[in-house]
């Protein structure tokens, strides 16, 4: 089956890390990945839907039902069969309004029976640009971006500023790797945010922080959504005391002067960090872990090997770089 993921464009290359680690973390085989800062396509050796429901940083994911010039789009939707169904084409890219309006109309008029409706039809159309070819999907799946904006921290039982936007929260368990069911912990909890996130995700959570309100506060984040998690107060070199081997971290450490440390460089504490993560996870397990700087990314690669890293600038002295690191098999 060839789907299309439409990334969000908020970041270059992490919608698409997202999207494909969400893809490997539900074991849905791919081949034949080809790509735009736009959209994924993928050829998926089984039905990937678990794996869709995870994805953060992409709006929709169509079906792929013609790829190339715009005559093989009205072929493919000249052989639409809707029996009497509802449907709408939406044009999505790089388009003008009156481009847009007059590619929705030709394709809405290829399609051999049905009626058109624009609000709620019940088959959904996208007609997207790929390289230099037009793509025509059916929608598969739409992101809940708007349910994960709705679990953001200001909007939840303890709220603090360091909380991580849930649909990166989300992205960085994707980048875990986590299968669903699987244990994922995150040592450095905060307010709760990665532990929602995985918890939602069906995985058996841990979540912990060396500061008791905070893992208060996740607490009572997760029994604000109905969900569950192991959550407990302790330093993150002290967390293998109480949790055996994981199959995923997913974890956003203190960053430095503002973030509280007790008073540890925040190097030492990313070197003891990374020291029990190497002991916690089972082999060929990952940890994705959100850090500060070139020099932190490089302590972590002194105890677990780097896979990927993509750097987000969030303001002028804060800058986020999401990385999955794996313990070799
Ligand atoms: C950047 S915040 C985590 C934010 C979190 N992702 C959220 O969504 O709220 C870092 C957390 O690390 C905790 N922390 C600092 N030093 C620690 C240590 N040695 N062991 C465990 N947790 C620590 C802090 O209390 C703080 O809650």
């Amino acid at each position: 089956m060839r789907i299309a993921f439409e990334l969000s464009g908020e970041h270059p290359t992490l919608p698409r890390a997202d999207a494909l680690s969400a893809l490997e973390a539900e074991r849905v085989a791919i081949r034949a990945v080809s790509f735009t800062p736009e959209v994924l396509v993928v050829d998926a050796l089984r039905p990937p839907r678990r794996a869709l429901e995870r994805v953060a940083l992409s709006r929709y994911v169509d079906r792929v039902l013609a790829l190339g010039p715009l005559s093989s789009v009205l072929r493919a939707a000249s052989r639409l069969r809707l029996a009497g169904e509802s449907f709408r084409v939406r044009a999505h890219g790089p388009f003008t309004p009156a481009e847009k309006r007059d590619l929705e109309r030709r394709v809405g008029a290829a399609v051999p029976a049905g009626r058109v409706d624009l609000d709620r039809p019940d088959r959904e159309f996208r007609l997207l640009q790929h390289g230099g070819d037009f793509l025509l999907g059916e929608v598969e799946h739409e992101v809940e971006r708007s349910a994960m904006e709705a679990r953001k921290v200001a909007r939840r039982p303890f709220s603090m500023p360091i909380s991580l936007h849930p649909k990166f929260a989300r992205a960085l368990v994707n980048l875990s790797r986590c299968p669903r069911g699987g244990a994922l912990l995150d040592p450095f909890c905060g307010t709760g945010g990665i532990a929602l996130e995985g918890a939602r995700l069906g995985m058996r959570v841990f979540a912990s922080d060396l500061q008791e309100k905070m893992v208060d506060g996740t607490s009572r984040a997760l029994a604000h959504y109905g969900l569950k998690a192991q959550t407990f107060v302790a330093d993150v070199g002290d967390v293998p005391l109480q949790v055996e081997t994981v199959d995923a971290i997913a974890t956003d450490p203190p960053y430095g002067r503002a973030a509280s440390t007790r008073g540890e460089p925040p190097n030492s504490l990313y070197r003891r960090a990374f020291g029990a993560f190497r002991g916690l996870l089972r082999p060929g397990g990952h940890a994705a872990v959100v850090l500060p700087s070139d020099r932190a990314v490089a302590i972590g690669e002194e105890f677990l090997g780097l896979e990927e890293a993509h750097t987000l600038r969030v303001h002028k002295s804060l800058t986020r770089t999401f990385c999955a690191f794996v313990k070799p098999p």
